[in-house]
């Protein structure tokens, strides 16, 4: 492997350095985690920002410091107001690992952010991305964050082309990165990196001509940006298949909590029926073929949920996908009637009125939106 940056003298990593954090004064994003040096709310802010857009970031940012404005108060959070907070951003262990942490920095620091990169580290939900970005841009060490965005725009400066998707390629990043990280203003130079990355050195068409590093850049000398980073493809995600049910009584619907530990725990939606591909798109061809009008009765129950004792089902209100990391979720939405006295382990009847009160994942708040925009008020119902 050819270390460029090894051929960089010290004369030519200040005046990149300069020509870089001078571009990032000049036009840096004007964002709401940056107009603070509170580190609790930059961590708050990193977490957020790891899995999830910046414009998306933003509203959920105001709204968890307004609720949760120091450690004490995130460690000592009830844990569905917590999840309520999170609602929609996904990955909800992010939210859990916080208060965890939060509850650690309380018996272990005082109550205060550690400042040490190793105490940093050991933080439940901190890992090296996180770490470095806290600690550079709260605590000015000079220390490398390296997330997708960095990794695609120093692959290029130096045509490293160490697979990104691999986690032994890490390490060429931190030397390289280690190499060319200003000492005086790491922080900037770190969300730097971060704006070039999402502004100019996007993924596939890089905008080099406005690019304040071209001069510095192998790949652009040599016209192969779009060459790297190289990353070998991730497996597909697996398919899985349910059946859910907008099951209605009283103007009230069935919804479920599910257990406390795996995906999604203790978080609410429809009943779910897994089934295999083959039962899912009949039963879809089966809703399709009805061709049930809102006024129409299906004569014959379709046979879903067989364990409950379903009286009506209506035409289905739609299909919806979501992906989890490593899932993804169709979830086909029917529409049924069932006796008021029933009832299923860990459920509840709630009016959708009464929905903002249960934490619902991103596939419930989905399927919650075909309910509305396809269910209309029915006399036979
Ligand atoms: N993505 C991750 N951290 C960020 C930050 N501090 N500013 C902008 N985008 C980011
Ligand atoms: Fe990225 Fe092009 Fe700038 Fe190189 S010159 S860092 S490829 S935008």
């Amino acid at each position: 492997m050819n270390k460029q940056w090894e051929k960089w003298s010290e004369e030519d990593i200040r005046s990149f350095q300069d020509k870089f954090l001078n571009w990032y004064h000049d036009e840096k994003r004007n964002l709401p985690w940056r107009a603070t040096n509170d580190p609790y709310a930059i961590w708050i802010s990193e977490i957020m920002l790891q899995q999830t857009r910046v414009d998306t970031v933003i509203g959920y940012y105001y709204r968890f410091m307004e609720q949760f404005p120091t450690i004490k108060d995130l460690a000592g959070a009830e844990e569905q107001k917590l999840l309520k907070a999170w609602e929609g951003l996904g990955y909800y262990s992010r939210a859990r690992n916080l208060k965890a942490a939060a509850q650690q920095i309380m018996a272990e620091f005082d109550g205060e952010m550690p400042q040490t990169i190793t105490d940093i580290r050991s933080l439940k939900g901190i890992g090296p991305y996180t770490a470095g970005a806290i600690g550079s841009i709260a605590f000015g060490l000079p220390e490398p964050a390296i997330d997708g965005n960095v990794m695609r725009v120093v692959s290029r400066l130096f045509c490293i082309e160490a697979d990104i998707a691999k986690a032994s390629s890490r390490g060429v990043f931190d030397e390289a990165m280690r190499t060319i990280i200003s000492h005086d203003e790491p922080g900037e130079f770190n969300q730097a990196l971060m704006d070039l990355g999402s502004s100019i050195c996007t993924p596939t068409s890089p905008l080099c001509e406005e690019c304040p590093l071209q001069e510095y850049c192998l790949a652009y000398q040599q016209g192969t940006q779009t060459d790297f980073p190289v990353k070998s493809k991730k497996a597909k995600p697996k398919d899985v298949y349910y059946i859910a049910g907008a099951i209605e009584e009283d103007g009230r619907f069935l919804l479920v909590q599910r257990p406390e530990t795996g995906l999604l725990a203790k978080m609410w939606h429809f009943p779910l029926l897994e089934v295999d591909q083959a039962t899912y798109t009949q039963l879809l061809a089966y809703w399709q073929d009805q061709q049930l009008t809102l006024d129409a009765v299906a004569e014959e129950p379709a046979p879903i949920f067989p364990e409950f004792p379903v009286v009506w089902q209506k035409r289905h209100l739609g299909e919806v996908t979501h992906i989890f990391s490593h899932l993804k979720w169709h979830v086909l939405l029917f529409y049924g009637r069932t006796p008021s006295e029933f009832s299923l382990e860990h459920s509840q009847w709630a009016a959708p009125e009464e929905f903002e009160q249960y934490v619902f994942p991103k596939p419930q708040l989905k399927l919650v939106e075909q309910l509305k925009k396809n269910h209309k008020v029915d006399k036979h119902f």
